[in-house]
C-alpha cells in the first residue's frame, strides 16, 4: 500500500527547479544589460489577501533576481485612468511583464481594458491574441496556473493519453485554456476531457468516471473521497484560508478537495499548500523572464 508521501506530488520542488533554471536565464539576460521587470497594476482599494499575495510576489521575484513593483491608481480615476497606466506601462520598454488585480472593480470593461495591453508583455496569458495562440495550439503566454497544472502533469509522469480527466471550472484563466491544452493532440495532451461547472446536473456522477480529476471551482474542500475513482489521479487548484481553531494561526489552507477523506483513495494528489501554488509563482517569473528575453530583440 502506497504512503501518503508516496502519494504527494510535490509542488514545491517542481517550483524549484523551474526557478532555478529561470535564475540563471536572468543571470544571462543581466550580462547583457537587461534586467527582467514585473509590474502590478491595480485599483487602489483595501484588500489584505492582495498585499499578501504582492508581498509573496516580490520575495520570489527577488529570488532570481526579478525586479517587482505595483502600481496603483486610484479607483476615483476609474477606468480611464487605469486604461492610461496600462498603456504607458505598455509602451515603456523598461517594463517586460504586466499582471492587473482581477477582478477588477464593478462596471469596468474587461475587454476595453485588454486593448491597452502588449500582448508580448502579458505574462499572465489572458489578452484576446494570447488566447488565440493558445487555442490554436501554438502558445506563448498561458494563464500560469493552467499552465501549472499542465507542468505538474509532465514532471510526474502522469500519463494522460486517451484518458477520462476530469476538469472541475470552466473560468477563463483555470478551467478553459487547461480543458484547451488536455485537448490538444500533443504531449501532455490526447486526454478524454469533460468540463464542469456550477449548471452540471449530478457533479460527483462526473468525477466518480475521472481518471485524473482537476478541480478549480473555488469550493473549499468540496468534493468528497467518496466521490473519486479508486487510484485516481487529483490535482487541486484551489486554495483557501479557513478557520483552523486548532492550529497556532487559527487557519489554515484548504483545496477544493477533501485532503483527507480523498487521499485513501487516490493514487496521486497535490496536496494545499505546496501543490499548483508554488508552481503557479514560478511560472510567472518564467514568464516575464521570456517576455525579457524577446523585448530585447
Ligand atoms: N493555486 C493557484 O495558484 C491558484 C491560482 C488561481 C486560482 N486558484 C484557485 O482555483 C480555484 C478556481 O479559481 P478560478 O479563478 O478559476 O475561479 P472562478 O473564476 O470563481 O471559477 C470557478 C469555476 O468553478 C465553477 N463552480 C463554482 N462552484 C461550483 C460548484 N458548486 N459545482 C461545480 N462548479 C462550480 C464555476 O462555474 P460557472 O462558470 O458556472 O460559474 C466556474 O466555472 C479557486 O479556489 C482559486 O482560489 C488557485
Amino acid at each position: 500500500m502506497q504512503s501518503v508521501a508516496q502519494k504527494n506530488i510535490d509542488g514545491k520542488l517542481l517550483a524549484k527547479e523551474i526557478e532555478a533554471k529561470v535564475g540563471a536565464a536572468v543571470d544571462r539576460l543581466k550580462t547583457r544589460g537587461v534586467t527582467p521587470r514585473l509590474v502590478s497594476l491595480a485599483v487602489d482599494e483595501e484588500d489584505a489577501s492582495f498585499e499578501s499575495y504582492m508581498r509573496q510576489r516580490d520575495k520570489a521575484c527577488a529570488r532570481v533576481g526579478i525586479e517587482s513593483s505595483v502600481e496603483k491608481v486610484p479607483l476615483a480615476g476609474g477606468e480611464r485612468e487605469l486604461n492610461r497606466a496600462l498603456a504607458r506601462l505598455s509602451g515603456d520598454s523598461t517594463v517586460h511583464g504586466i499582471l492587473i488585480k482581477q477582478p477588477l472593480p464593478s462596471g469596468f470593461n474587461e475587454q476595453a481594458l485588454l486593448a491597452n495591453l502588449d500582448p508580448k508583455k502579458d505574462v499572465e496569458g489572458i489578452h484576446p491574441y494570447n488566447l488565440g495562440l493558445l487555442a490554436l495550439g501554438r502558445p506563448r503566454f498561458v494563464p500560469c496556473t493552467a499552465l501549472a497544472v499542465m507542468e505538474i502533469i509532465d514532471r510526474f509522469g502522469v500519463e494522460m493519453d486517451g484518458r477520462h480527466i476530469v476538469v472541475l471550472g470552466r473560468s477563463k484563466v483555470v478551467g478553459a485554456p487547461l480543458a484547451t491544452m488536455l485537448l490538444q493532440k500533443r504531449s501532455g495532451g490526447n486526454g478524454t476531457v469533460t468540463v464542469c461547472h456550477s449548471r452540471t446536473r449530478d457533479l460527483p456522477s462526473y468525477v466518480r468516471q475521472a481518471e485524473i480529476l482537476i478541480a478549480a471551482i473555488g469550493q473549499p474542500e468540496f468534493v468528497r473521497g467518496e466521490w473519486l475513482r479508486e487510484g485516481s489521479v487529483v490535482i487541486d487548484v484551489g486554495t483557501h484560508a479557513i478557520d483552523a481553531p486548532d492550529t497556532k494561526k487559527g487557519w489554515k489552507l484548504v483545496g477544493d478537495v477533501h485532503a483527507a477523506s480523498a487521499l485513501p483513495v487516490v493514487s496521486r494528489m497535490t496536496p494545499v499548500p505546496g501543490g499548483v501554488g508554488p508552481v503557479t509563482t514560478s511560472l510567472l517569473l518564467q514568464a516575464t523572464a521570456r517576455a525579457a528575453s524577446g523585448s530585447e530583440e
